[in-house]
């Protein structure tokens, strides 16, 4: 979509009678009249910026920032916000990202910690350093890992923070050179094989058989003393619980690989099964998704790693540890690869999980992955009575992957979707299902909100088979219909043109 030209001058692109329409969408640029001001910064009586601030500090030109008043920029993100889609408003359920209701609870739990500045001397913040102590501590019981970091910003950081942990471990024990490969399954998240790339390690694809679990005969054939590390989840990405884990754990650690475990899938096994008792050496968290802080891909995620002992040298600093009484952050250790971020992680959220963990318990903890599990498996059926085929038709964990009928195009439904206002599942993902429909409904969701979703993936079925072409026009209903995908991903409108 090409956006209008836009202006800072007065001259308004939208026409006047057009400005209250929720069809026309004026950039906040286009909102802009020379001026006007949200805010004034505090200038007293005969004080100038150059004098506040230095004549050094001062920009040459002023800012091409928009220049609204106050109302006009609440309206403008007031409208924005309505604009999106969110767990607040509706089911959104996406396979993989796990997109959980936030409890608002934990906001209000989380707030009261706004104050503390990360500069705060020890003393005058010993209850938030118990706090991450203890976050520290039920995460490693939770995944029956030896120890925790809670440094790193989003499960893909996690990623990172493992793979050079182990790393750093292979090249301890002098074997940084010969393990060159990381192993990860043709079913993984991109950022498994990104991670190890990035990393340094060469990246070699197990396939999934037809089972749909890891192909183990494959496995066997992959391994060897070369390898570093192998990446799983368990269940996997197709929703399967990997039934010969432990097999899997026995023959990696047999050459001396060590097994990486993507926590994404986390919350269908919390408070039932442990990825330490698996065999894994290393897992990351995504916060986000099984302990309900809020998404956020790098920015306000946090993806805590935890290992097992013989890894723990390796953690990032700083960490909280116990002093006496009380509690310090260890800013240095002798073989950490160091830091990952500033300061001690994504406190804000590691707080709301502890108060998650807090409330739930374990007896609560493990009812979030029987309602995980139920959930999936119920709009598992569901979906497959309104004429959706169900990739490895069997009873899956937590999410599952369906395909549209044969004609039926994954991206037309997804679309058609939103006329309906809700969220489409994750699509085309994992890549070894074709036209993939990768549903994780939750254990947030209700009964009645399950059999909504699937009345409504029935009924574009049913109006599809009356009318093909209909789909292929939808959304109509929401602000921007369908957009050229080719274009936008090929020539995409980034930044805001000035007509000057
Ligand atoms: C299986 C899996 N691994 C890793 C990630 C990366 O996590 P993040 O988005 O927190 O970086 C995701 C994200 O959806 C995921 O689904």
């Amino acid at each position: 979509m090409t956006p209008p030209a836009a202006t800072t001058d007065a001259t308004p692109v939208v026409a006047a009678a057009d400005r209250f329409r929720s069809d026309s969408f004026p950039l906040i640029f286009e909102r802009s009249s020379p001026g006007r001001r949200a805010a004034r910064p505090p200038v007293t009586d005969g004080d100038d910026m150059a004098t506040l601030l230095g004549e050094e500090h001062l920009r040459e030109a002023p800012p091409r920032l928009p220049e609204v008043a106050e109302l006009d920029l609440v309206r403008h993100y007031t409208q924005l916000a309505h604009r999106q889609f969110s767990i607040d408003g509706n089911v959104y359920p996406l396979g993989s990202c796990t997109m959980k209701y936030n409890p608002k609870l934990h906001e209000d739990v989380a707030e009261r910690f706004l104050d503390l500045h990360p500069y705060q001397d020890e003393e005058g913040a010993q209850g938030i350093l118990e706090l991450l102590f203890e976050v520290q501590r039920d995460l490693a019981q939770i995944t029956g890992m030896d120890d925790v970091s809670l440094q790193p910003a989003a499960g893909a950081h996690g990623e990172l923070a493992g793979i050079l942990m182990i790393r750093a471990y292979h090249m301890a024990n002098g074997e940084g050179e010969l393990r060159r490969v990381v192993i990860c399954p043709d079913g993984a998240h991109g950022t498994n094989p990104a991670t190890a790339a990035m990393a340094g390690y060469e990246v070699v694809e197990v396939p999934t058989g037809p089972d749909g679990e890891v192909d183990v005969d494959a496995f066997r054939a992959a391994l060897g003393p070369h390898v570093a590390a192998v990446m799983l989840t368990n269940p996997n990405t197709l929703g399967i619980f990997e039934t010969r884990i432990l097999e899997i754990s026995r023959l990696a650690h047999e050459v001396g690989a060590q097994l990486y475990y993507d926590g994404a899938n986390l919350n269908a096994i919390v408070g039932r099964a442990r990825p330490g008792d698996m065999g894994f050496d290393v897992v990351h968290l995504n916060l986000h998704k099984t302990f309900t802080t809020p998404h956020g891909g790098g920015g306000p995620g946090t993806g805590p790693v935890g290992v097992k002992a013989h890894l723990a040298p390796f953690l990032p600093v700083p960490r909280i540890v116990r002093s006496g009484a009380g509690y310090t952050i260890e800013g240095e250790r002798a073989h950490s690869i160091g830091r990952l971020r500033s300061f001690y992680g994504n406190v804000g959220n590691l707080v709301r999980a502890w108060a998650y963990i807090r409330r739930l318990g374990l007896v609560g903890l493990k009812r979030v992955s029987t309602m995980a599990v139920l959930n999936a498996n119920y709009l598992r059926v569901r979906m497959r009575e309104a004429g959706y085929t169900i990739a490895f038709d069997r009873v899956n964990m937590h999410e599952f992957v369906a395909q549209p009928p044969a004609g039926t195009k994954t991206l037309d439904v997804a679309k058609a979707m939103l006329d309906y206002g809700v969220h489409p599942m994750t699509v085309y993902f994992p890549l070894v299902v074709r036209e993939a429909m990768m549903v994780e409904p939750t254990e947030t969701e209700s009964l009645e909100t399950l059999d909504a979703y699937a009345a409504v993936l029935g009924e574009i079925l049913e109006r599809t088979a009356k009318d093909p072409e209909w789909i292929s026009r939808a959304p109509t209903t929401t602000p921007v219909g369908r957009v050229d995908e080719v274009r936008a991903a090929r020539k995409p409108v980034l930044r805001h043109e000035f007509s000057d």
